[in-house]
């Protein structure tokens, strides 16, 4: 069974502050989006990447693909995305063709996978489960909270979920393809990753081990982080 991966990369970066769209912006010189496709096309069992560009930012995708070196047995296709990551995942899903029956998706925003996180995913997709993503657990405790009207107003705490049995969860989540189609078609309200929508499916969602490189850069400090990798895997 093949397996394609979508890589939502439509975002603006709010939280990275005022720039270019956050994963076309430089990590060591080189977009993020760049080192996401790489990180993917790296795995063997890859053959087909899509990547879901900003709205009108389509064509220069296209361009910075061509202009970088990516492995040659792994194809590639640039598709415009949405308001919102779920929409922007949906467009990547609706340009997929026929043939892969595993897809993996993978944030832009998390340039810096290790190609085993991409494998172990993959095998254990491979292996049966329908909807697998990588986790780790949490250094910090996680109070829920009611959340305050206003900003910096203190909150109430509502309650301490045991710390031992969070996992923080990142991407490529992977799933089996018609399974992945399926909750799309048929999730409601607001879900912040895809494999919540295989939850409200009722159907089971596995957790394998992340990995720490598989941050997201969400905040500047994030980029100062993941040039700090870059440049250690480079020494
Ligand atoms: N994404 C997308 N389409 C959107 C919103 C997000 O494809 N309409 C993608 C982002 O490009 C990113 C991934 O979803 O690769 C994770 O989202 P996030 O880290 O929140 O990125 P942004 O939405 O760009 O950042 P922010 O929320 O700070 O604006
Ligand atoms: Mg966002």
């Amino acid at each position: 069974s093949r397996t394609a991966v979508v890589i939502p990369a439509a975002g603006r970066g709010v939280r990275l502050g005022p720039g270019a769209p956050k994963a076309l912006r430089a990590l060591n010189g080189t977009p993020m989006l760049i080192h996401a496709v790489r990180a993917m096309a790296e795995s063997r069992a890859v053959s087909l990447v899509v990547v879901v560009a900003p709205p009108d930012g389509a064509a220069a995708v296209k361009t910075l693909l061509d202009d970088h070196a990516l492995p040659e047995r792994t194809d590639f296709l640039v598709v415009p995305g949405g308001e919102s990551r779920q929409e922007s995942v949906r467009a990547g899903l609706d340009a997929l063709p026929p043939g892969f029956d595993i897809v993996l998706v993978h944030d832009a925003a998390r340039p810096l996978v290790p190609v085993d996180t991409v494998d172990g995913v993959i095998e254990a997709v491979r292996d049966g489960a329908p909807a697998v993503v990588p986790a780790l657990p949490l250094s910090d405790t996680v109070k829920q909270v009611e959340p305050a009207a206003e900003q910096d107003a203190p909150e109430p705490v509502v309650a301490t979920p045991e710390r031992a049995r969070l996992r923080a969860v990142q991407t490529p989540q992977g799933f089996d393809r018609a399974t992945l189609v399926r909750a799309h078609e048929s999730v409601t309200g607001q879900v912040t990753d895809d494999a919540g929508m295989v939850e409200q499916l009722g159907l089971p969602v596995v957790c394998v081990p992340g990995h720490e490189e598989a941050f997201k850069v969400t905040r500047p400090l994030d980029l100062v982080l993941a040039e700090a990798v870059l440049a250690r895997r480079r020494a």
